[in-house]
């Protein structure tokens, strides 16, 4: 089969399409024909890596894992003893985290626990481009105790034009929320179609400068301090930011949490993402079904493309998500 691996750190050219072996299911694994796939912002930082402090984790001189891709949507084409949840033919997706990733490939073969089951009338594309961001979304909109948005509170979605912000935008909209989606200028007619009731463009604006106050900001990737954005933040507010370079993150880790304790407004990095987590993947189906959600697909590339398919994304040009199909 083929799939796309990397040895080493570096730039997007270390990505190449190689003939592999099948894998073959071991107890209580699937083995998954791939026909979609799709890209997210953590398959770009793994190539840095970024932070920098992720090479603690993923290798230190190289990454241990070979195998790419994390959100991954296909039909099951074998099952190992012991699989109970799976049969042959079943539709299914995951989000291949903590699973050793290898999403970009014709096949992936994992635990049945990283799969669910795709809900009837959901395509392969769109199934594939919610594992990550779209579970991201739900969980970067709820704090550990269960606290989240309530109707009327004003949302702002920092990076509202990426792989998580639509996703953010739209279960914040279904929550009765009013929501500012922040992004470039060239995504600002994009981010409207989204259904926000203002947008910002980054630059021009900087939202912790206009005297605004919010309930609740999400912010994607953090391009400002802790203590900057408590100035955006109503008496109570919450401010959770889901990564970006080693400062912010350690100043949402180590900062944030400290000046929370002096307030009642919540600053801090998501430390309770739960990947793939089956009562959000539920929620995710129900505003599907109801058509509170949809999947932005900006572009498709064949498996055989994959590397332009990163450096789309990379270079900031996509709206939303990429999907990678792989053909049958
Ligand atoms: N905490 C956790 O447990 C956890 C787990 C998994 C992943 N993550 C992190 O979650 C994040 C997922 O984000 P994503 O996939 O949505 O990223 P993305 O698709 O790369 O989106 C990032 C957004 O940042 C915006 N942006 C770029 N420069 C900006 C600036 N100067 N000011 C404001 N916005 C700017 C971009 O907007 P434009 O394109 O319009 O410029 C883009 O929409 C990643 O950082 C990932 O590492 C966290």
């Amino acid at each position: 089969m083929q799939a796309a691996i990397r040895d080493r750190y570096g730039s997007l050219d270390v990505v190449r399409l190689e003939d592999v072996d099948r894998p073959v299911p071991a107890d209580g694994e699937v083995l998954v024909r791939v026909h979609a796939a799709s890209i997210n912002r953590a398959d770009l930082d793994g190539f840095g890596p970024r932070p920098g402090f992720a090479r603690l984790f993923m290798g230190v001189r190289a990454p241990r894992e070979h195998r790419i891709g994390l959100d991954a949507a296909g039909v099951v084409e074998a099952v190992g003893s012991g699989v109970t949840r799976f049969r042959v033919g079943d539709q299914v997706f995951a989000d291949l985290f903590s699973f050793r990733s290898g999403a970009f490939a014709e096949y992936v073969c994992a635990s049945e626990r990283a799969f669910e089951t795709i809900p009837e009338g959901m395509t392969f594309e769109e199934a594939a481009t919610l594992p990550h961001s779209a579970i991201l979304a739900v969980q970067a909109l709820r704090l550990r105790n269960g606290r989240t948005i309530n109707p009327g509170d004003r949302v702002l979605i920092d990076g509202a034009s990426g792989n998580v912000g639509p996703f953010a935008v739209q279960i914040a909209k279904t929550l009765g929320a009013e929501v500012t989606g922040v992004c470039s200028p060239a995504k600002v007619d994009f981010v409207r179609s989204l259904g926000v009731d203002h947008v910002i463009d980054y630059t021009q604006v900087d939202y912790t400068k206009t005297g605004e106050r919010y309930d609740w900001i999400v912010d994607t990737d953090s391009h400002h301090s802790i203590l900057r954005v408590r100035r955006a933040l109503r008496p109570d507010g919450v401010y959770v930011t889901l990564g970006g370079t080693s400062l912010p993150i350690f100043g949402a880790l180590i900062i944030g949490p400290l000046v929370s304790l002096a307030s009642k407004k919540w600053t801090g990095l998501l430390l309770w993402w739960k990947p793939f987590n089956s009562d959000d993947v539920n929620t995710l189906k129900a505003l599907i079904a109801a058509g509170k959600l949809v999947a932005r697909i900006d572009r498709r590339f064949p498996l055989d493309e994959v590397v332009e398919a990163l450096r789309y994304v990379d270079d900031g040009h996509a709206l939303g998500k990429v999907v990678i199909s792989v053909p049958g």
